[in-house]
This record gives C-alpha cells, structure tokens and sequence, in this order.
C-alpha cells in the first residue's frame, strides 16, 4: 500500500482527535477537498482580495458531514453501538447512512416529510438505513431524536454528540495546510451551527498547536426565512428554499455565537433570490455545482462586498476562504427549476444551427 496516499481525517489528523490505538477506524477517505483560487470572484470583490472555494461536494458522500462522521461511527463502534440514530435536511443522514453501513452498525434517520433533496433521500435509502419521513420540521425531527438516544441504547450522530465536531474541525486544517496559513475571513452557511462551531474550534487548536499564527474572522450566513441567530429568537416556521439550513432553533446556537463574537465576526442572512443568483453564479463562472445552502456563503459574500465590508478591514492582501459545503447534484431539482428547460429539436443540423444562433 502507497503511505503517502491520503488515509481519511482521522488518520492525517489523528493527534488532535480523541482516538487511540483501539479506535476502529470507519472512513470512505473523506477530506482533501479542494482549495479553488477564484479569479472571477476575487476581481470582483476588488483590490488586494483573494477568494478561495473550500469544496466539500468533493467528500465522499458529497457534502462536508463525512468529515464529523467518521468520528462518531468510529467512536460509535469502539463502544459498540448497534444503532446510530439522526435528525437531518439530508446531508447527514446521506452521511450517517453510508458510515453506518460501512462499519455494519443499523442506522435510523428522521427527515422533515417533503422538504429534503431528493438526491440526499436516495443516499440514505440506497445505504440501507431505515428512514422515517416526520410530519414536521428539522426541529421537532431532532427533538425526537434526542429523547430516544436518552432512553434508548441508539448512538445519537446528530453534531450534538461531541465527536462529530471534533472530526468536523479538520476542515479548518485542511484550510490552513493549503493556504500555508489562516484565511483573513472564512465565510460558511449556518444552519444547526454545528459547522461553523467546528471550524472555529479547528482554527484555535491550530494556533495553539503554532500551525498558524492568526485566526480568521468567523462570518455565517443564515437564508432571511430561517435566521434565528440573526433575529436572537428561534423561528417556528423556517422557510428557504435551502432546505439544508431550513433550521428555526439550532443546536449550536452558542456555538455560534462564540465564534462570530471570538473572532470579531458576524452572522448575517441572504434571501433565496440571493442564493439562486449567487447558486448560479458560481456553477457559471468557476464550474462548481453547489447546493443551495452551500451558495448562501457566495451571496453572502457579495452582499458584505457591496457594502465594502472587506475594503473597510483591509490592511494588505486579504484572503477569504468560502466553503461550499455540498455538492449539487445532491438537489438536481432545484437546478432544473431554476434553468430554462432544453429546446426540443429536429435531428437536423439546420435545425441545430438555427437553434444555436437563437440564443
Ligand atoms: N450546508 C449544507 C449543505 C448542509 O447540509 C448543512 C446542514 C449546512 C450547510 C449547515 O451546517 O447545520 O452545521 O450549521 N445540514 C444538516 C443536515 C442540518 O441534517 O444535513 P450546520
């Protein structure tokens, strides 16, 4: 076997994660994502900025939930646990279904009936977990689950089990080996918080550890119908058309809040039209397909650049780093939806070209 092969979060970053020689190890090689330098966006931000685009599509399961998930599976197999059990918009029971299947452990997932990505549900089905479609919302799903993993011998695998944090701060160090140092602003989605709460926990420990010699100002953003972090009061009712983060109470609240107040950073929101432009943008322009969710971070950061936000704290070259945090194939509806439908065409090449120059 090549050692210089990548290995999976734990095995790369296992000195800074609760692991020890008797951890059974359960990845699918998850991490390494992509670090993309964008021209387009950096120009457009303006003078001395430096975008970059931590692609976490590239997980295996396509979103940035293996990185936490192959903690808790692991942690969850060294005190052998026959069940994990989740709440999730899709991702992390994409995630949880695949990890449980890999290390044989059943899986039970509760999703919001109707208001997941038909991709993510397919993932959870296809892996073998049992899935239970909820009449209600993420929220009233995750107190659910809460109270079952208390009475019941089932590992709770939601970012409230501490090991999915710590296997989720690896992203931050990825972030830092790539750039050779911390970004000046890293700019994420926030919906249950567990993430931005992860990333921040990572860049700390790496600066303790002298990784890096400064941290980024921590800037989330929530989609306008679903903001509780923005309003300071939980929302019953989230809509978005960003069901990843369609979350009106997140379990990370002061997670959160630590890491925008830390860090001197904020959390703000963008609207749905905000993110389809921005989902757009970003799929056109640098060839990445997001989710939705994952592009709140891309139309948060035109809105804080339209407000000169970044100019107002430039001293030299600022580097900001935003993660698209899930693959857009995982909602191929959505894109769909979004873009005209093709033209249906004679199988003539006079047809072709008239069609061509019609656009
Ligand atoms: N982006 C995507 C694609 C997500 O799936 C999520 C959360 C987030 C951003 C927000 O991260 O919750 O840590 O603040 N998805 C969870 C799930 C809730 O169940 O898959 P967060």
């Amino acid at each position: 076997m090549n050692e210089s092969r990548w290995r999976g979060v734990i095995e790369e970053y296992r000195s800074f994660l609760p692991v020890n020689s008797h951890t059974p190890v359960v990845t699918l090689n998850e991490g390494n994502t992509l670090l993309l330098f964008s021209k387009k966006l950096s120009q457009k931000i303006g003078t001395n900025a430096e975008v970059y685009l931590k692609y976490e599509g590239t997980n295996p399961t396509g979103s940035f939930k293996d990185r936490g998930m192959t903690l808790a599976v692991s942690k969850a197999k060294e005190i052998g646990s026959k069940t994990i059990i989740c709440a999730s918009t899709g991702n992390t029971s994409a995630a949880a279904a695949a990890y449980g299947a890999r290390a044989g452990i059943k899986c039970v997932v509760l999703i919001p009936k109707g208001a997941i990505a038909m991709g993510k549900l397919a993932q959870a089905l296809i892996h073998g977990a049992t899935v239970l479609a909820v009449d209600g919302n993420f929220d009233e799903a995750l107190a659910v689950v809460r109270e079952i993993a208390q009475k019941y011998p089932m590992t709770l695998v939601n970012s409230l089990n501490p090991f999915r944090i710590e296997g989720q701060k690896t992203g931050a160090f990825e972030i830092c080996d790539q750039l050779e140092e911390a970004p000046d602003f890293h700019l994420m989605p926030v919906g249950n918080a567990g993430n931005i709460t992860a990333y921040w926990k990572g860049y700390k420990e790496y600066r303790k550890r002298g990784k890096i010699e400064s941290l980024p100002r921590m800037i989330g953003f929530q989609a306008a119908g679903a903001a509780p972090i923005v309003h300071d009061k939980p929302i019953e009712h989230p809509q978005t058309i960003a069901t990843a983060i369609r979350i009106g109470n997140p379990a990370s609240w002061k997670g959160a809040l630590a890491a925008r107040d830390e860090s001197g950073g904020l959390i703000d929101c963008v609207s749905d039209a905000e993110i389809i432009a921005a989902y757009r943008l970003v799929a056109e322009t640098d060839g990445l397909f997001v989710e939705p969710a994952s592009a709140a971070s891309i139309a948060g950061l035109l809105k804080l650049a339209r407000k000169k936000y970044f100019r107002k704290n430039l001293k030299g070259p600022v580097r900001i780093v935003c993660v698209l945090t899930g693959h857009g194939l995982k909602d191929p509806d959505r894109a769909i939806q979004t873009i005209p439908k093709p033209k249906v065409i004679p199988p003539k090449m006079e047809a072709v070209l008239k069609a061509i120059k019609s656009r």
